[in-house]
């Protein structure tokens, strides 16, 4: 399907089931299969035209990756934007409690909210969302700043204007390089890369695996 002519591509990347396309000035569009939120307009439904992030506005995107069902992309400052499917915690936001939930004035200070594993009325786990159909802006820790992205299956990975790797999501085939097959919900700096005077440059996953180019660090 054709984009208005004056927008130009700078990079195209497919999920499982949708599209996310990053234009020259900096803009996000997406399309195809919502499901999952992973269209990151508000809504789970299929869009058949490439739409723009409205969420995004104003926002100047230099990096953009999709996964099989989530996307992420960074923007000029080095903030790291990331929507979609959460099942294994591959956008790793912060778990919302209870309280959070509760409309204000209605009480969020209950017993319920102080209880890790309280279930809403329909019986769903209070604290865990499987779906976030925004952007939103996750903080990487130290503050540091994101330069590239790129997401697995169901995994996510961020290298950072430092030269460090973090990783967080789906583990279990080993994808995040903790050393282990663990799933994280938040990001974990890869501590390889720091033990061998590694700096990342690049990042690559593909589904169930994960693929990096590093230098030397230079010693002074
Ligand atoms: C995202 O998923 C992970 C793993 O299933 C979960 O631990 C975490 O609480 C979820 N995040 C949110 C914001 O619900």
């Amino acid at each position: 399907c054709a984009l208005a002519p004056e927008l130009r591509a700078r990079q195209l990347h497919l999920g499982a089931e949708h599209a996310l396309l990053l234009g020259a000035d900096g803009q996000v569009f997406s399309w195809g299969g919502g499901r999952h939120g992973q269209l990151g307009h508000g809504t789970l439904e299929a869009e058949p035209q490439p739409r723009r992030l409205e969420a995004l506005h104003g926002l100047t995107m230099v990096e953009a990756a999709a996964g099989g069902w989530h996307s992420v992309c960074l923007s000029e400052t080095g903030d790291v934007y990331i929507w979609g499917w959460n099942e294994s915690g591959q956008l790793a936001l912060p778990t919302r409690r209870l309280a959070e939930k509760t409309a204000p004035g209605e009480g969020g200070g209950d017993g319920a909210d102080t209880k890790g594993g309280a279930s809403t009325e329909d019986g769903a786990p209070a604290t865990f969302i499987a779906v976030q159909p925004f952007p939103a802006l996750l903080d990487l820790p130290l503050g540091s700043e994101a330069i590239k992205a790129s997401c697995g299956s169901r995994h996510t990975a961020v290298v950072t204007r430092a030269g460090e790797l973090y990783t967080w999501g789906w583990g279990k085939y080993g994808q995040l390089g903790h050393g282990d097959g663990t799933s994280l919900d938040q990001p974990r700096r890869v501590k390889y890369f720091v033990d061998n005077q590694l700096h990342v440059k690049a990042v690559t996953c593909g589904p169930w695996n994960t693929y990096v180019y590093t230098v030397e660090k230079r010693k002074s």
